[in-house]
């Protein structure tokens, strides 16, 4: 069967290649990044795809306008998108051009499928179309702004189009897609995003539009090549079409087709949860398995846009405050799904208390202790008490505990949780003062430090997701061999005896102008 439990396939959106890479880009793919080390760590065989969205109008006239044909145009702003991944240190499996051969082989079958099942049908469309959001909108869903254009829905501007065109039968879709969200509640989180497309849905389905006729950039239809396939429905296949798609029997269709996970932003959710089930269900083929709708950032309050001019690049984020400090950031100040605001002054607090204070200073303190009086070897525990019970009681549960939190996609409440037991580590090292105890109770000091080494490898552990290179530095520091690093290992002890390098510190506190 498809799916063995071991087996994770996740996914970001593909990116227009219209615009070069920003933080709404890096935020997506960051969320997809964690969740996908995560379960690696814990196991899973897991598949992380990312890629470029190329075709489409959008994209035809971003190419034009910079006086260059849509192939050169999107070769290049692909490349800015590959580029990123490992400016964040992504680690996706895969990266997918629509562009490519083996997607409009895809495309063309998927199409091939909704014919053979009666599912498109050819007759003409007349109505308003957003070239920006590459959306078909209603005559409800439109209004005339003050200067007498018409707007879609947030502001986009529209335009009438009339061409022939094909549909696919939407309208027909309705009651299965409300059993679908009814059946799985989790297909599509969080909760109140799940109600947003119930309504909509509810609200009832028009056919879809799903060929153009006024331009030529995209993938022809089988069998009538003056009509291009709807870019999204192109675009959405390319879940498919990265795991092998036609061929179905193909071991990496077999292994990660239904996904486990499509993550999006708000914005383009009906797309995913409603248009790609139905055309999933009608082509008969399996649903993916979860739709999660994330939240946008605004950048220091005001709404982020090109022609604002205060669009915030990810490069420039690292320059200034570092790569993980930047990872941290994102995952920890806005609760997954909410909106959130990038404001220079909260990175700093998080850097520097969060990060410098709280974590880095825990770890500096027991290891540069170990270095100057343990001759810089883990040291042989007494007996343990109750408070170093208590501490790694708190640091044990932690797997099971952010577990759960990301398996709901809780990326900032799993990180507030590992707080606690680094708040929990910090008020036990000031509690036990080992370094008082170094006059008075040699052993009881070299237990507190054991059991500090055993409570830092937990922790950088557990992060190990969110901030791949500092925890690795302090993997590194704690002398834990790489191939002990996997949740695998997660009860290990700490082997009395170890020598450890020399201690540095691992998280910096913010250098620039402010700090
Ligand atoms: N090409 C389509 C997706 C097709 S998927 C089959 C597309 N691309 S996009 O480049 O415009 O957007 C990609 C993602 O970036 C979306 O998930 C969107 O929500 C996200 N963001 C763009 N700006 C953002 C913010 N300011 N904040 C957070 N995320 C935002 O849509």
């Amino acid at each position: 069967m498809s799916n063995d439990n071991k087996s994770y396939y996740i996914t970001t959106p593909i990116y227009y290649v219209n615009d070069v890479p920003h933080i709404g880009h890096a935020y997506t793919s960051l969320a997809c990044d964690v969740m996908a080390r995560f379960k690696r760590l814990d196991g899973y065989d897991v598949h992380f795809l990312t890629g470029t969205d190329e075709h489409g109008q959008k994209v035809e006239t971003s190419a034009e306008k910079k006086g260059v044909d849509p192939k050169t145009f999107t070769d290049e702003v692909s490349q800015s998108f590959r580029d990123l991944l490992g400016v964040m240190n992504f680690s996706n499996d895969d990266f997918i051009r629509t562009t490519e051969e083996r997607h409009h082989k895809s495309c063309q079958a998927i199409w091939e499928r909704l014919i053979e099942r009666g599912e498109i049908y050819l007759g003409s469309y007349a109505g308003w179309y957003a070239v920006r959001d590459e959306a078909f909108y209603t005559e409800k869903e439109v209004t005339k702004d003050e200067k007498g254009d018409m707007r879609g829905p947030m502001g986009v501007e529209v335009a009438w189009v009339e061409e022939p065109s094909y549909f696919f039968k939407l309208s027909a879709w309705g009651d299965r897609l409300l059993e679908l969200y009814d059946s799985q509640p989790d297909f599509i989180l969080p909760k109140s995003r799940r109600n947003e497309v119930i309504s909509f849905v509810k609200g009832g389905l028009h056919d879809l539009s799903v060929s153009r006729t006024t331009f030529n950039w995209g993938v022809p239809v089988p069998g009538d090549d003056k009509h291009i396939m709807y870019v999204w429905l192109d675009a959405l296949t390319n879940y498919i079409t990265a795991v092998g798609f036609p061929d179905e029997s193909k071991d990496s269709y077999q292994k990660f087709w239904p996904a486990d996970l499509h993550m999006v932003g708000k914005d383009i959710l009906r797309f995913h949860a409603v248009y790609w089930p139905a055309f999933l269900m009608a082509a008969e083929l399996p649903l993916p398995k979860r739709v999660f709708a994330h939240g946008w950032w605004t950048n220091e309050g005001q709404k982020i846009s090109k022609s604002v001019g205060n669009v915030i690049d990810p490069h420039k984020l690292i320059e200034d405050y570092g790569l993980d400090q930047t990872r941290y950031f994102l995952m920890r100040e806005v609760p997954f799904g909410n909106d959130g605001d990038f404001a220079h002054e909260a990175m700093v607090t998080r850097m520097n208390s969060d990060l410098a204070n709280a974590l880095g200073n825990l770890c500096q303190r027991g290891l540069s202790m170990i270095a100057k009086n343990c001759e810089g070897k883990i040291p042989v525990p007494g007996e343990l008490s109750d408070e170093d019970r208590t501490l790694q009681d708190s640091v044990d549960a932690l797997l099971e505990d952010v577990r759960g939190e990301l398996e709901v996609q809780g990326f900032s409440r799993a990180l507030e949780r590992i707080w606690q037991s680094v708040s929990a580590a910090n008020v036990y090292v000031d509690d036990q003062a080992p370094w008082a105890l170094r006059k008075t109770d040699l052993k009881r000091m070299e237990t507190v430090l054991y059991v500090l080494t055993g409570v830092y490898r937990k922790l950088a552990l557990i992060l190990q997701p969110y901030m791949p290179d500092s925890t690795s530095s302090i993997l590194e520091l704690l002398a834990v061999d790489e191939s002990a690093r996997s949740f695998e290992s997660w009860n290990y002890v700490m082997e009395s005896g170890t020598e450890l390098p020399k201690p540095a510190g691992v998280f910096p506190r913010y250098a620039g102008p402010e700090a």
